[in-house]
């Protein structure tokens, strides 16, 4: 059993969200142009880490889940389940969740509108409460994101979902206290939707059919953690998941997947600084369109064992085209961090992004440091330029922050970023895995005037 005496920030230990507002007083500094070598370790994926989270509330029982990454965004997570009245404890990369008495049916809004995933607490709490109540997350910097989709599957389910005063309320009617199965088609694969849907279907009587689901390998992830726990599910992973509800959940000990954008983070970071990285471990199926973009630009990515990829870069990449799709198209997650790379590569190449429609902000930072690229709505046309050019930059998201990385490690001079707790919501310690594998950075307050010229001897770390 989870010891009830010790908080929740302390049990995580993890970056408090507390401090987010001293992070942002902080700039990370890159010295580009430095080759990279070496082995990257790759920790657990955070969207299945945010989502298996919130599916322990489906159990009553202890649940172990390992291999969780270190980042705000859990420690946000991990809050929210406490203001419920869960009890959590992290040890070493894993989190010990005992979910036996839930007292509380509301999310607090301070909580919820910092993370959207932690709407996706609706689907378990209603499935195990039968009643739940959860504030609009609300839209983002990447776009709108509603959760209608959330919401009419809930109510196809048979939840009343009534939304007032920006708080979504969803109870279940009658003395039986389960959700009904159903079969729900989904306008569009939304990933955010599968997973709330999945988790409600998971307690309820009868079969659920969700259509045009996700596929993405969190879905999956969160669909054998659910099963881990005794839950039916099949075709998870298909357009078709099928849930046969179950009346209870038993304990489990679970393991997440490793990242695969974290992974796709550093194979761009070793094709942009022309440098060889092994990463481990990595599950490459969840890369293929990744690695398929980067050997059609002229780099090569090869499996040295069933959990490893090597990037092998070329000598000078070529353009190319993408379009962000849902899994196994290739991911929005990515975008950025190819455009970074494109923005070096020979000749013109068009990025669309169609998942989100706000989601190309980083194009001002990267043309700052000397990118051409020109947007006209979802459109990005990006013209290979010969170098980048160091500047202070301004991270506009999670992703365009890890672009903003990139573009820096092979910029020539050095590159200051700020607003960091974008990236230090979704990036498990990128600074000291990328220093480790030779690059030149450091991580000072805002206020530390620095002489632009300064050149990366010491005190920098090498
Ligand atoms: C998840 C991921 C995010 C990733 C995204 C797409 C987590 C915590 N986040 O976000 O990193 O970029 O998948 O792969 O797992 N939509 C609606 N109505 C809805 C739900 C979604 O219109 O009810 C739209 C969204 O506005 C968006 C598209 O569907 O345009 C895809 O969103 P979705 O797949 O739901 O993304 P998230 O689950 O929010």
């Amino acid at each position: 059993m989870i010891p009830e005496d010790r908080p929740i920030t302390a049990q995580l230990n993890t970056p408090s969200s507390h401090s987010l507002p001293e992070e942002d007083q902080s700039v990370l500094q890159i010295w580009g142009r430095q080759p990279l070598a070496g082995q990257v370790k790759i920790s657990g994926a955070k969207n299945s880490a945010l989502v298996i989270m919130a599916g322990a509330l489906l159990c009553a029982d202890d649940c172990r889940i390992r291999n969780v990454p270190s980042l705000v965004d859990v420690s946000r997570m991990g809050e929210i389940l406490s203001s419920l009245g869960v009890k959590l404890r992290r040890q070493g990369d894993a989190l010990e969740i005992n979910a036996s008495h839930i007292g509380q049916a509301k999310a607090p809004y301070e909580l919820v509108s910092q993370l959207r995933a932690s709407f996706f607490i609706i689907g378990p709490l209603l499935a195990r409460l039968g009643v739940a109540r959860v504030p609009l997350p609300g839209g983002c910097a990447i776009g709108a994101r509603p959760v209608d989709l959330h919401v009419r599957g809930l109510r196809a389910l048979g939840a009343d979902v009534q939304i007032e005063h920006g708080t979504v309320h969803a109870y279940i009617r009658g003395s039986k206290q389960r959700l009904k199965g159903a079969r729900i088609y989904l306008d569009c694969p939304s990933v955010g939707a599968t997973e709330t849907l999945m988790m409600a279907a998971t307690l309820a009587e009868g079969e659920t059919i969700l259509e045009n689901a996700a596929q993405e390998p969190e879905v999956v992830d969160l669909a054998n953690f659910c099963r881990a726990m005794g839950a039916r599910i099949r075709g998870a992973g298909t357009n078709t998941i099928v849930i046969s509800g179950v009346p209870s959940l038993h304990s489990t000990d679970y393991s997440i997947i490793p990242d695969r954008i974290e992974a796709g983070t550093f194979l761009v970071a070793g094709a942009i600084t022309h440098s060889e990285l092994s990463l481990a471990p990595v599950i490459p199926d969840h890369l293929a369109a990744v690695i398929a973009k980067l050997r059609s630009i002229g780099a090569d990515v090869i499996s040295d064992a069933p959990n490893r990829l090597r990037i092998v870069p070329g000598q000078r990449h070529g353009a190319t085209d993408i379009k962000t799709l849902p899994f196994p198209g290739f991911p929005t997650d990515m975008q950025a961090q190819f455009m970074a790379l494109l923005t070096l590569s020979e000749g013109n190449s068009i990025i669309t992004e169609t998942v989100f429609e706000n989601r190309l902000r980083h194009v001002a930072e990267l043309n700052r440091m000397g990118a051409d690229i020109t947007v006209k709505g979802n459109i990005a046309l990006i013209r290979g330029v010969p170098m980048l050019s160091g500047a202070p930059v301004v991270a506009t998201d999670l992703r365009a922050s890890a672009a903003l990385v990139l573009a820096g490690l092979a910029a020539e001079g050095m590159t200051q970023i700020q607003c960091l707790h974008h990236l230090d919501r979704g990036y498990e310690n990128l600074e000291g895995k990328l220093l480790e594998v030779g690059a030149r950075l450091r991580r000072i307050d805002a206020d530390m005037e620095l002489p632009s010229s300064e050149a990366p001897g010491s005190p920098l770390p090498t």
